[in-house]
């Protein structure tokens, strides 16, 4: 049987990455949050003040071919972290902070075409389960399977708000709901690779469906076009 690559998209806090980790577990395929890498940088730009209160926009351009981002295996967690010029940052870039400026760091054409090179790069011999906005459009147009994951703005935010409240944030739901609206705005308006679902992609509804039911039917998709291969 051949190895795929498989391209899940969608708005934020669709559970694309929860589906995505147990869909590559089960296939023993390499999982790789493409979101991880835009926050990565967005922190960076942050802690520099390139964006924020203030931006400097040209200032990061110059910075982005001395920015080292790695996704580092944790084989206690099961899971890869994020790692920024060696440091590891998988814990800081979930924070609402980065949250707040990952969409504005997203729009940005230097940006992109720098983590979009590097993901493609990592298309090799093993079998890939990709997550993010532009997977199935634009990093890997002939993704043997893609899927398209939406929920409602409310169902997304009560499930972004438990998470931030389990991870000790300090979080009003209003203030959720309004980030996922505005990214979500931001994200499918953008000029470069907006979010949209390839023509070819299985759309997926998740507003009313538990994790289980999701993660049958995508394993389903991915087993029938595995054995075609
Ligand atoms: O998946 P996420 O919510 O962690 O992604 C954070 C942001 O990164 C999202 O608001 C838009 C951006 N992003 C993107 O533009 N393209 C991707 N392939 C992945 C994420």
């Amino acid at each position: 049987m051949g190895k795929i690559t498989i391209a899940i998209d969608g708005y934020s806090s669709t559970g694309k990455s929860t589906i995505a980790k147990k869909l590559a577990k089960a296939l023993d395929y390499i999982y790789v949050d493409t979101g991880a890498m835009y926050r990565a940088v967005t922190l960076y730009a942050l802690r520099n003040n390139y964006v924020g209160t203030t931006e400097d926009i040209p200032a990061l351009i110059q910075d982005l071919p001395n920015l080292a981002l790695k996704f580092v295996p944790n084989k206690s967690l099961g899971m890869s972290e994020m790692h920024l010029n060696g440091e590891n940052v998988e814990r800081e870039i979930r924070a609402m902070e980065v949250s707040r400026n990952v969409s504005r760091v997203s729009t940005i054409p230097e940006v992109r075409h720098k983590l979009v090179e590097m993901q493609q790069n990592m298309a090799g011999k093993e079998g890939l389960v990709m997550d993010g906005r532009d997977i199935g459009t634009v990093v890997f147009p002939n993704a043997e399977l893609k899927i398209y994951m939406t929920a409602s703005p409310n169902a997304r935010a009560t499930r972004r708000y438990k998470e931030l409240l389990d991870k000790g944030e300090q979080v009003s739901f209003e203030e959720v709901l309004e980030n996922v609206q505005k990214r979500d705005f931001i994200d499918s308006t953008r000029e470069i690779s907006p979010l949209r679902k390839a023509d070819d992609a299985i759309a997926f509804d998740n507003s009313d469906m538990g994790l289980e039911e999701q993660f049958e039917r995508v394993y389903d998709f991915a087993l029938r076009i595995i054995e075609q291969q």
